[in-house]
């Protein structure tokens, strides 16, 4: 497995990746509304073209990686907002999980952030995914409830990692 920055030709992978990451491993903690309202929007192609949109400006700060296998697919990705140290995504494949590609995402990241002087890490975590993030050494700090453009609810898990500690 190779991390690597992304480029902007990765974005369709990560739409792929995002949307059947959560269709699938967010499933154990939300109904079918919360998972569309998470993985779609108003309807399938605003929501991919917003996506798509988001994805490039991101990839054009250089904040994130993704995961590729040796015949060069792409089976996860990390994203990080630098300016406020928030975590954008993790995401892997479904049939990728639990090999430790999320763990390496996530160590490309904490460097980058390393590197450019971020002392402080944050993100707000589905709940199926809190587990992942303490085990990479996020503290929980706060339930919240994040709502959809659709006023479609879903509750999460602010969590913070303090790397000045590390
Ligand atoms: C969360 C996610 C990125 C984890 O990716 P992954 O590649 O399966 O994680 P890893 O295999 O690297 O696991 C890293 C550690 O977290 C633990 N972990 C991962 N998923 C876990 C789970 N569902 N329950 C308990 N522990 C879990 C692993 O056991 C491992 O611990 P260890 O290193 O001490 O052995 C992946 O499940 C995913 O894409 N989920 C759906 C999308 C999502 O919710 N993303 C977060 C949005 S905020």
């Amino acid at each position: 497995m190779i991390i690597r920055k992304a480029e902007i030709k990765d974005t369709e992978a990560l739409w792929l990746i995002q949307t059947q990451a959560i269709r699938c491993i967010g499933t154990s903690h939300y109904s079918p509304e919360q998972i569309e309202a998470w993985a779609g929007g108003l309807t399938p192609e605003e929501s991919h073209s917003r996506a798509i949109e988001g994805f490039s400006k991101s990839i054009e700060h250089g904040t994130v990686f993704v995961a590729e296998d040796f015949d060069s697919t792409v089976v996860g990705f990390s994203s990080l907002h630098a300016q406020s140290g928030e975590v954008g995504a993790v995401y892997v494949l479904p049939t990728y999980a639990r090999r430790g590609i999320g763990r390496q995402l996530f160590e490309a990241l904490e460097e980058e952030a390393h590197r450019l002087g971020v002392h402080t890490l944050h993100v707000k975590a589905s709940l199926n995914a809190v587990a992942f993030y303490d085990r990479v050494g996020f503290k929980f700090e706060q339930e919240a409830i994040h709502r959809f453009r659709t006023g479609i609810e879903m509750p999460c898990a602010i969590m913070k990692k303090d790397l000045q500690a590390t």
